[in-house]
């Protein structure tokens, strides 16, 4: 475990925070559309048809299509004229077809392989190809890398939470695509100061008492950075003016300062040893520990002005505990938590705007993220590229680490379902 450089200002912060604009990140800042070489969730297999979905992610404009088992990611362009794929016909077994003129192009490697409106003997087939993206389902939720693959592509699971891949457990999810850049959102999941005051009127809050302020420190461990809290104010006392709390008689005084520390806790959650409940971590995924379950959320960049926040709520049970979990995520938590708790946020994602902007000291988790970012040697994703016709992409193979048990639950046409899934890839 080790302190970041950014527990340094503790007192007297906001005078060292006095910083307008963000040109103390100069990586972070120019990655409006997100960073490259990473893999993102970007839809749920399930969704994923023969017929063609385009979608954007990091600027880039994606169509996926199920082909058979497995589901395709190619860049949602014809090169002859700049037609959408996504438009385009399943017109032969294993090949999306475009709509204008037929060009036709195999769904693992991207290679025009026929032009049907030019003969059999078309002199062009075979000298270009549709560049392809490497796909994975985990979680129920398709990934799809974005990044360069000269060196080889990394396995999906580095961007899944330990946790995820070594044990058990049931989930319930959604996916939205939200107004706001996606450094807004990560900001605003990984933020200090904002929770007690715009969520007081959240019903998901409603029985809990939040704090009126903390003293925060940040601590970096396995590639997370976590918020701790080294004090914690139930009330403000400011002087000339009253005092301002969130306690009421009906709430319950809340949780200790960490989730390990509660007298009841799932064993796994305990074993984290986590120092605090908040965390963050690259490319932009926040982990909330409660005491008996986890919320992540994940900010994946679509463009400039919008951000796919992918949340799921996991509780590691099995068996009769995972059916009543799924019962009451699809009830309550749902609607309370993933709904219009969370709808609050993007509220502010949505009408922040930023820089400038005049930094106070709860801060500190957002100058520790964006310092994170800025540490890492990231690659920036470039405001979108026309397409060259670079060759195709391999699709990974990686092998789960573990099978891991699924009750996932879902949307359907007709309201929502609780799958449980046993897949070397937990898809459903
Ligand atoms: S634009 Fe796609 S086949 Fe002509
Ligand atoms: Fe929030």
């Amino acid at each position: 475990m080790s302190t970041t450089a950014n527990d340094a200002p503790r007192t007297g912060a906001s005078e060292d925070f006095a910083g307008q604009d963000w040109g103390s990140w100069p990586t972070y800042e120019a990655a409006t559309l997100g960073f490259r070489d990473f893999w993102y969730p970007i839809a749920w297999a399930h969704q994923i048809t023969s017929k063609p979905k385009p979608l954007t992610v990091a600027g880039e404009e994606v169509v996926l299509i199920r082909d058979g088992d497995e589901i395709r990611a190619l860049h949602d362009r014809c090169p002859h004229r700049g037609v959408p794929l996504s438009l385009g016909r399943h017109e032969f077994p294993g090949t999306i077809s475009c709509p204008y003129h037929g060009w036709t192009y195999d769904l693992t490697d991207g290679k025009l392989v026929a032009v049907v409106t030019d003969g059999p003997d078309s002199p062009i087939c075979g000298k270009l190809s549709v560049r392809t993206y490497p796909v994975e389902v985990r979680l129920g939720l398709v990934w799809v890398y974005v990044g360069d693959t000269d060196d080889g592509v990394p396995p999906v699971e580095r961007e899944i939470p330990r946790e995820l891949l070594e044990n058990d457990f049931s989930m319930g999810g959604r996916s939205d695509i939200r107004e706001g850049n996606w450094r807004f959102a990560a900001e605003n999941g990984f933020d200090e100061g904002h929770a007690k005051y715009l969520h007081n009127t959240a019903l998901w809050r409603m029985f809990k008492v939040m704090p009126a302020w903390n003293k925060t420190r940040l601590v970096e461990r396995d590639e997370w950075l976590i918020r701790v809290q080294d004090e914690v104010h139930w009330e403000t006392k400011v002087p000339g003016l009253g005092t301002w709390t969130n306690k009421r008689w009906w709430r319950k005084m809340p949780l200790p300062d960490a989730p390990g520390k509660a007298a009841d806790v799932n064993p796994v959650i305990k074993g984290l040893d986590l120092p605090g409940f908040v965390s963050i971590r690259l490319p932009g995924l926040l982990r909330v520990a409660y005491p008996h379950f986890i919320h992540y959320e994940w900010y994946v960049p679509v463009d400039a002005e919008n951000v796919r926040y992918v949340q799921i709520m996991v509780r590691f049970e099995t068996g009769r505990k995972a059916a009543a979990f799924a019962f009451t995520y699809l009830s309550a938590i749902r609607w309370l938590f993933h709904g219009q708790f969370t709808a609050q946020d993007a509220w502010m994602v949505d009408v922040m705007d930023a820089p400038p902007e005049r930094l106070y000291r709860p801060d500190i988790s957002i100058t520790g993220w964006r310092r994170m970012c800025e540490a890492r040697g990231l690659v920036v994703q470039k405001m979108a590229t026309r397409p060259d016709g670079n060759p195709g992409m391999a699709v990974s193979n990686t092998p789960a680490i573990r099978p891991p048990v699924l009750t996932t639950v879902r949307r359907t046409g007709k309201g929502f379902r609780a799958d449980r899934t046993e897949g070397a890839d937990g898809a459903v």
